[in-house]
């Protein structure tokens, strides 16, 4: 309750404005910055035992954007979160709040958490949340011929980390790709590329700095055309998997 009332209020009084501004670190390797290092709230977040219950309360306030049931939307704009690894969840809140990662719309939000406990609590949440299976996927009629170059350079170059089906890797910080809307693929790799998601792993970096704007496309169909056997489902209604 208390959530929903302070997310209208932030929303009215337009939510970049909101609170203080989010912090901004370099996240250039060097002495300063170490990919995923493994310390501060993330590290003790990451050593919790997260409870589901006051996890669902604490995402209140992140439904309005991400829905109740984590689908997100398939125009792009909210990633689909529902059965992310929880190490993932953890490493990419710690990262917004450590302004390691920008995200201006929603760090007023994350700065809501509490504490690691309560980063521990929502990530076992949403993890137990069932992917979509109806998420936004490539539509162009060139459809098939993009997403069979996409598979070409995925097995090629992405596989060994993301998975076959795009399940990741839960103890290596690896995100599950399956299921996620085709336009926030394209976004989020672009912004990789580019040096703009400066949490991003350096040797994704390496290789992705060498694809064009069309490999990206392909890519990207092919990746929101996988499916992860047995953790799909149809959105709907936030459903426990
Ligand atoms: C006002 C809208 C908004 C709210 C509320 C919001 N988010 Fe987000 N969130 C976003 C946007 C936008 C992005 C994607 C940013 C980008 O494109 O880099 C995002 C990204 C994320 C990501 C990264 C996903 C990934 O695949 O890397 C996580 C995790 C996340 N949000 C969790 C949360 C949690 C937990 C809450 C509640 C505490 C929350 N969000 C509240 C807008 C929101
Ligand atoms: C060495 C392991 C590794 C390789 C190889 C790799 N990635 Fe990643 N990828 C990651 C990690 C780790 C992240 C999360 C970003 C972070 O915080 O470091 C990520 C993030 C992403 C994201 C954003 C996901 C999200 O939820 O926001 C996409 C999309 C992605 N990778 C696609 C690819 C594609 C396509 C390739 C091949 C061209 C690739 N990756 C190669 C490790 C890798």
């Amino acid at each position: 309750m208390k959530a929903s009332l302070l997310l209208i209020g932030l929303l009215s009084a337009g939510v970049a404005f909101a609170g203080p501004p989010a912090p901004h670190q370099s996240g250039i390797e060097g002495k300063d910055y170490k990919w995923n290092a493994q310390e501060g709230e993330k590290i003790e977040a990451l050593h919790k035992k997260g409870d589901a219950k006051n996890g669902k309360e604490a995402y209140e306030v992140c439904g309005a954007c991400h829905l109740p049931s984590g689908a997100g939307r398939p125009d792009g704009t909210f990633p689909q979160l529902a059965g992310q690894h929880s190490t993932v969840l953890i490493k990419q809140i710690a990262d917004i709040r450590a302004g390691l990662r920008d995200n201006p719309t929603m760090y007023p939000f994350a700065a809501t958490l509490t504490d690691p406990q309560e980063l521990a609590d929502v990530a076992l949440y949403i993890n137990g949340l069932c992917i979509p299976s109806n998420h936004g996927t490539y539509e162009g009629s060139d459809a098939s011929i993009q997403v069979s170059k996409g598979k070409e350079l995925f097995e090629k170059e992405c596989k060994e980390c993301h998975g076959k089906n795009g399940e990741g890797n839960k103890e290596k910080f690896f995100p599950v790709i399956a299921g996620q809307h085709y336009k926030y693929l394209l976004r989020q790799m672009t912004e990789i590329r580019d040096g703009k998601r400066r949490n991003a792993n350096p040797d994704m970096v390496k290789i992705i700095k060498k694809y064009d704007n069309d490999q990206l496309v392909a890519i990207s169909a092919y990746q929101a055309s996988l499916v992860m056997p047995g953790s799909m489902c149809k959105a709907g209604p936030a459903k426990k998997k």
